[in-house]
């Protein structure tokens, strides 16, 4: 692999394909060569440093990877998370072909398909008003408990297919910060809310209490007996779940081979299936579904998650750059940066092989992003003309939902390109000395402003077009970033997909807790942790 990754960077350095600029100018056929389409959905990787030689080189590093082989290895069942030692197949549950998937010799399709029309039919009776809240009024509001992977899917994606919610209102409460559940329960009524306790494990500290306060509200404003209305869970803890109190009816099951942060396809998806109901769910599934039979089908080269996963790991291993920027032209995807940031971070954030040796070179980037055109008021400075090189992944819609708000969508369009361009092209200093001398500058001043006014272009970045954020694309989009994470997990040969980076804190949080409640003493943690504990303690009311 090393000696690959090497080679790569030779081929980089002789063939200057980083310099991306003299590339366009010097091939007008570049956009079909580094673009592929699949369906309405366009990936446009020809603003990177890449060229035949260098695809050449990624091509053989996925070869020597095994990625095809590892790719196979999950969709068939095989216990790919050795550290849990689970299979790893979220992939199933949005297996609408219904084709058996085997776990341990065993078919879980006719369990994933009890579990979705569970869902849909308990989904249809809040929509509808034939389940009610204990004094028989319709379910108005419904508020979503989890954390994590059973928060951060369904937040993301009930705002991005706003336009299809026509169900309950939708409240999501993740954090153990008070203020969240507390501010949360001031916009809804008892009578009329639905809670729904979210977690895989059913242990989460964060998701136990704030359940736990919600069930306060509703017993002290309904009584002990509406609990049962009032609330339903989803849990792959059944166990757990009973002793809460939550009736097994109301329970909706998925299993330990579906990860937290690929769980919006199972029942973590159900409070985007009330929003939006069943038909539109599936949609949401069928899109997911398209990027799988894609990335399991097409060759190297037509590979769009395949690709994306390349480009991370060139980025990352060869270019040697530390993030990337997720910029959704679009505002209803808001949040998926943040999805992004636990479906990439959590799983490639390690630095173990999967041989339990220490890993060469580099995993995951930091992932971050906005919304355009928001983060250009902010932060594409940086991009633009700062030291460091960051990749940039822009994403837009063909077409807003608000066709009577056209014009704005074409403002929207023409900025994310303007963009793109930009960082493409940037402007050499003979560039930037002519424009301020076409202004009338003297040329003393305009030697002195000029450099202020150079950008370095040469910076990477993808686009990806869809029609528009309809449940289907935005299903295709989410599956097509997880495979791009299992692409390059499988690069950086780790297990992507368990997480015990996070444990630690929980573990550290859980021996704290006393300390802070003042009934241990703080001795025995480090001097910066007792002092702060003295000090907050000091200043409790
Ligand atoms: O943050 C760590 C984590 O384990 C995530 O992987 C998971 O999505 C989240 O906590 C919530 O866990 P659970 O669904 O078990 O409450």
């Amino acid at each position: 692999m090393n000696t690959l990754v090497e080679k790569l960077k030779s081929t980089v350095r002789d063939t200057a394909a980083t310099d991306i600029r003299a590339a366009f100018a010097a091939d007008p056929a570049r956009f079909s060569r580094y673009s592929l389409t699949l369906g309405d959905f366009l990936f446009d990787y020809s603003k990177c440093a890449v060229n035949e030689a260098v695809l050449a080189g990624l091509e053989a590093l996925a070869k020597e990877a095994g990625v095809e082989a590892k790719r196979d290895a999950m969709f068939s069942g095989a216990v790919i998370n050795i550290t849990e030692e689970r299979a790893v197949l979220h992939t199933a549950l949005r297996n609408r072909a219904n084709t058996p998937v085997l776990v341990a010799g065993r078919d879980v399709m006719p369990d994933v398909n009890a579990v979705l029309d569970a869902m849909g039919a308990f989904s249809d009776d809040i929509r509808s008003g034939r389940l009610t809240g204990a004094t028989g009024r319709k379910i108005t509001d419904v508020v979503n408990i989890g954390i994590g992977g059973s928060d951060l899917g369904p937040v993301m994606a009930t705002l991005a297919l706003a336009p299809y919610h026509d169900g309950p209102r939708l409240h999501f409460v993740s954090n153990i910060d008070g203020a969240h559940i507390a501010d949360t329960l001031k916009l809804v009524e008892a009578e009329t809310t639905l809670f729904i306790v979210a977690s895989k494990t059913f242990t989460t500290i964060e998701t136990m209490t704030n359940a736990e306060t919600a069930r306060k509200f509703v017993v002290g404003a309904l009584g002990e007996a509406a609990v049962g209305h009032h609330f339903c869970a989803v849990s792959t803890a059944l166990d757990k779940v009973a002793a809460f109190g939550i009736d097994e009816a109301r329970v909706f099951g998925f299993w330990d081979w579906v990860g937290g942060r690929y769980s919006i396809w199972s029942a973590i998806g159900l409070p985007l299936m009330i929003a939006i109901g069943k038909e539109d769910f599936a949609d949401f599934l069928a899109g997911g579904h398209a990027i799988d039979t894609h990335f399991r089908e097409a060759p190297v080269r037509e590979n769009i998650p395949m690709l994306l996963g390349l480009l991370g790991f060139y980025h990352r291993n060869v270019l040697g750059y530390p993030s990337r920027a997720i910029l959704p032209y679009d505002q209803r995807l808001s949040r998926f940066p943040a999805y992004l940031q636990q479906l990439d971070m959590e799983s490639n954030g390690k630095s173990v092989t999967m041989d339990s040796k220490p890993v060469e070179g580099q995993t995951g980037p930091v992932v971050w992003g906005e919304p355009g055109t928001n983060g250009q008021h902010a932060f594409y400075q940086l991009i633009h003309q700062g030291t460091t090189i960051i990749p940039a992944e822009f994403m837009i819609a063909a077409n807003g939902h608000e066709k009577e708000l056209r014009h704005q969508h074409e403002l929207l369009i023409s900025n994310c390109l303007a963009q793109s361009e930009a960082l493409m092209k940037g402007r050499t200093l003979t560039e930037a000395k002519a424009q301020l001398l076409s202004k009338g500058m003297d040329p003393a001043k305009a030697d002195r402003i000029a450099p202020h006014r150079v950008f370095p272009g040469n910076r990477p970045s993808v686009t990806m077009v869809y029609d528009s954020l309809t449940p289907f694309a935005l299903g295709r989009l989410i599956a097509l970033y997880e495979h791009r994470v299992f692409v390059e997990g499988a690069l950086f040969d780790i297990n992507s997909f368990d997480q015990w980076g996070v444990e630690l804190g929980k573990e550290l949080a859980t021996g704290l807790l006393p300390v802070v409640e003042g009934k241990e003493s703080a001795a025995g943690h480090d001097s910066s942790t007792a002092g702060l504990v003295a000090a907050l303690l000091k200043a409790a009311r």
